[in-house]
């Protein structure tokens, strides 16, 4: 008998969390590869949150809390939801967790029995699909497209949902793509899901500050409040306030949903680290203002990679509205060779090319359920980015293409 659950054969290692190690490995060997893969700010955590956290631990806060957050944390989410998104929630109505992923993986895991589907817009961030079938259900890709900005469009959510529909999941600003679904662009998607009111949706706004160019990733609870009762908003401190380490996630949701995530975490992990979220109330609670520059350095950045990319031949990529990644194009290196003749026959062909060649660390399409293209996180410095997109720009000109028939 195996020791492995087959259950274990229903998912797979998280491939960003996997290129990153591996980036790690090559440059602890003493390869000097510059890693594109990593998915948090580059920032430091603002010294007021770590403060918070020194003056948690030298006042004793050091014990289990409440297993879904301290009533205290739960009024900063509350206040966070009311100033930000328009949502009143009540303390009952809100969760918090070891980061946002394990309210998803929680929500996902209390909800989901075998059969069910959840509608995951392609590409879609990479531990959707695998959370769904953990909990035993069926992912339902929609394909977006390119043309379209990478956005879930009305007529193909309503062509995929069935009476075994349970969840839409939506992710904006999203990772890969950095697609941000504004309140207009919300409001034809609300209006397919008001008229089957079996179907849940799920939003997950982590990446909502970093948005560019005047633009504002809108809540779907608030874009159309007749979706209220049947919407989990989640959100988190890690990408906003450079708090990836600290672990803090919330949700805010109906009451019967809130109490089912809370029996699924008593069973589990408990509360999140009591120190953390003194430091995510400081961080939900104190100043707001460097949110609007950090987003601002970062808009410097996609710009530098977006031109530099679309000069790299074969590679074509949209000027994404949010996130730090870029999800580029690369069909035009598909069916090329690298120097030593190996065939660009995909995505994941192409990032082992750049791995080898060019020593940069990227992510294959793939793995977010589109191809060809890879994403590019641009959360380093601008000088490694100049590097990188160089040796991009090298390794894609140095491509022969086959010899003509
Ligand atoms: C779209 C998206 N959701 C959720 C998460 C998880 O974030 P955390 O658990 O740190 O809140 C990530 C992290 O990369 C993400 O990209």
């Amino acid at each position: 008998m195996s020791l492995i659950s087959p259950r274990m054969d229903r998912i797979k290692p998280s491939p960003s969390s996997m290129a990153t190690m591996r980036v790690r490995e090559l440059q602890l060997a003493g390869r000097k590869v510059i890693g594109l893969t990593v998915g948090e700010p580059d920032f430091d955590t603002p010294a007021n949150i770590i403060e918070a956290s020194i003056r948690a631990l030298r006042g004793g806060q050091t014990r289990y809390t409440n297993v879904d957050g301290t009533p205290e944390l739960k009024d900063a989410v509350a206040l966070k939801f009311k100033r930000e998104n328009g949502l009143a929630y009540s303390r009952d109505q809100i969760t918090c967790a070891n980061g946002s992923k394990q309210v998803i993986f929680n929500a996902l895991m209390a909800t989901v029995s075998a059969g069910d589907e959840v509608i995951l817009p392609a590409p879609y961030y990479v531990s959707y699909p695998d959370m769904v079938q953990l909990a035993g259900g069926t992912p339902v890709f929609v394909e977006s497209t390119e043309a379209s900005g990478f956005k879930l469009e009305a007529a193909a959510l309503e062509r995929a949902i069935t009476p075994r529909t349970k969840w839409l999941m939506l992710n904006s600003p999203c990772n890969p793509t950095g697609a941000v679904y504004t309140a207009a662009d919300l409001k034809p998607l609300t209006d397919v899901l008001k008229r089957h009111p079996h179907v849940w949706i799920l939003t997950d706004e982590v990446y909502e500050h970093i948005v560019y160019d005047g633009l504002k990733s809108a809540s779907a609870a608030a874009v159309e409040p007749a979706l209220f009762d049947r919407t989990l908003t989640v959100n988190g401190v890690s990408k906003a306030y450079a708090m990836t380490g600290f672990r803090i996630g919330f949700a805010g949701g109906p009451k019967e949903l809130i109490k089912t995530i809370l029996k699924m975490q008593s069973q589990s992990t408990t509360n999140p680290s009591s120190i953390s979220q003194m430091a995510a109330i400081e961080a939900l609670t104190g100043p707001q203002d460097f949110l609007v520059e950090r987003a601002q350095n970062f808009r410097a950045r996609r710009d530098l990679v977006v031109d530099m990319l679309n000069a790299a031949p074969g590679i074509s990529c949209r000027k994404p509205e949010g996130a730090f990644y870029v999800f580029a194009n690369i069909g035009g290196t598909i069916g090329k060779y690298t120097p030593e003749g190996k065939l660009i026959a995909n995505d994941l062909d192409f990032v082992m090319y750049l791995l080898d060649a060019a020593e940069v660390g990227v992510l294959q399409g793939s793995a977010y359920g589109m191809s060809p293209y890879v994403r590019i996180s641009y959360s380093t410095s601008t000088e490694k980015l100049q590097e990188a997109c160089s040796r991009i720009q090298r390794a894609c000109a140095a491509l022969v293409s086959p010899p003509a028939r």
